[in-house]
Parts: C-alpha cells; sequence; structure tokens
C-alpha cells in the first residue's frame, strides 16, 4: 500500500509555461562536410525538408510557444516554412560562428521568453520528450544539455596517425542539444564570450565559463546530427524505426 513516504510514480516538475519558453534553432552553417548543390539543411529527409523536422518536434513537446530559426542570408526562400505548426517563427540571419548565430536567435525572441531552448537545425530526429526533460533539467541551476555517456574507449591522435594515449572514459559526455538556459544566463555567457574573445561550440561550454552549473540530462542516440552524408542514410533508417514505433 503506497504511504506518504513511498516513492509514486514520478511526477514531471512544474515547467514553465510555453509562452515564456523559446526555441532558437541554429541552421547558418555551411554543412562543408556535406558537400551538394543543395545545402544539407535543405535537403529532403522521409519527403521533407531536414529543417522542417526539428521544427515540428519542437511544436510536438508542447512546452515551447515560440521559435526563431536562424538561416544563411537569403536562403529562406529556398526552404518556406511548414504552415501547420501552430506556433509562431520568426527567421533571422546568422553569424560568422554558431555562437553569433545563437545570439542573433536570442535576440529575436519574444521579450516575455524567460527559458531559451537551443537546438541544431542539422539534428532532425529530437524526441519531443527530450525537450521536456532538458527543461525540466534546467530548472534547479538555470542550464542543462542533452548529452550521451561515451561508451567507446577513447584515443588521442599524435603526429603520423599513432594512438599517443588513452583517455579515461569515465566521466565523458558526448554533448547533444537541446541545450536550456535561462534567456538572461545565456545572454551573458555570450556577451562575456565576445568581450573576452571566447569561442565555444555549444551553448553549455560558454555558461561553463561564466560559472553557471549545467546539468547533464541522458540524450538519445537517434538525435543525430546530420553532418556527413552517411548521416542522411542513418537519419532516414532512423526515421522509418520511430514511425514503425508509431513516432514522426
Ligand atoms: O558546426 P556545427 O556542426 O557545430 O553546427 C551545429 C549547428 O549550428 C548546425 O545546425 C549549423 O547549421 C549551426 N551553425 C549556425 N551558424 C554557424 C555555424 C553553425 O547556425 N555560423
Amino acid at each position: 500500500m503506497a504511504t506518504e513516504s513511498s516513492p509514486g510514480p514520478r511526477r514531471e516538475e512544474t515547467l514553465p509555461p510555453p509562452s515564456r519558453v523559446g526555441a532558437v534553432v541554429p541552421a547558418a552553417g555551411r554543412g562543408a562536410r556535406l558537400p551538394g548543390a543543395v545545402p544539407k539543411q535543405f535537403r529532403p529527409l522521409g519527403g521533407l525538408p531536414l529543417l522542417w523536422h526539428p521544427l515540428y518536434r519542437l511544436a510536438r513537446s508542447g512546452a515551447v510557444g515560440s521559435i526563431v530559426l536562424v538561416l544563411p542570408p537569403g536562403s529562406l526562400g529556398a526552404l518556406g516554412l511548414p504552415k501547420d505548426l501552430g506556433l509562431s517563427v520568426q527567421v533571422t540571419e546568422g553569424g560568422a560562428r554558431r555562437q553569433d548565430s545563437v545570439e542573433r536567435g536570442l535576440f529575436a525572441l519574444p521579450p516575455e521568453v524567460e527559458w531559451a531552448v537551443v537546438h541544431d537545425g542539422a539534428r532532425p530526429l529530437l524526441p519531443p520528450a527530450l525537450v521536456r526533460a532538458c527543461l525540466e533539467g534546467a530548472l534547479e541551476t538555470g542550464a542543462s544539455l542533452a548529452a550521451l555517456p561515451v561508451s567507446d574507449t577513447v584515443k588521442r591522435g599524435g603526429p603520423g596517425g599513432f594512438a599517443e594515449g588513452t583517455v579515461p572514459r569515465d566521466g565523458l559526455w558526448l554533448a547533444q542539444t537541446p541545450q536550456v538556459a535561462r534567456r538572461e544566463l545565456l545572454e551573458k555567457a555570450l556577451r562575456a564570450a565576445r568581450d573576452e574573445g571566447r569561442e565555444g561550440t555549444d551553448e553549455a561550454a560558454l555558461l561553463e565559463a561564466i560559472g553557471v552549473r549545467v546539468r547533464l540530462v541522458p540524450g538519445d542516440p537517434m538525435n543525430l546530427k546530420v553532418t556527413r552524408p552517411e548521416d542522411l542514410a542513418l537519419a532516414e533508417a532512423y526515421l522509418a524505426l520511430s514511425k514503425e514505433g508509431g513516432g514522426a
């Protein structure tokens, strides 16, 4: 029999209302590792432009109230936006580095937004539940990221293509997105990075650098970043699998 002290089913902590949560989707990279006539963000995946998938999945999470999509200058015409998202999408132009694109996206979020969910446009298979898990993970310190524990043995490569050492994998995680932060904290981290000439390949690195504790939230292996040509084929296969399982 359940007593007051017995742990009941785990409840989702109270998340901020969607009107206070905005997503920034950086998709302004050149995609140099996936060459082709069409930039990778606009390639078809499951019959839709790759970039529409993360937009639908962010909308399906039910946790975000607005989206800012950050694109290469002049590229919206090549993409268009889905008509049936049910969310407002602003489009803005990206900058030279990922962090510049994120900063521009953050700037374009509606003023009432207090929480920013940054999700790579190149990760089409975002599980909608992961958005909620990352938001929940960020409640304590104001920041979180999805990440996967490293399961392979990690080598450091040296000159001439030889292994120079083995890095203990205990405590190592591979960063994914979503990366969630209180808007004011992320703005502060980006400002500090600019002032101090710091470059980070994700938001968490910039937040860590100003002393914010960033909660690790278990990510999903299917939430891959489409980087190289073979990733597109893998993403198609994962998409088919998730449809078989009743997903999108
Ligand atoms: O370069 P990386 O693979 O880390 O890019 C991750 C995401 O950031 C991609 O969706 C890419 O389009 C985006 N990006 C951006 N602006 C840049 C560089 C990358 O929006 N200048």
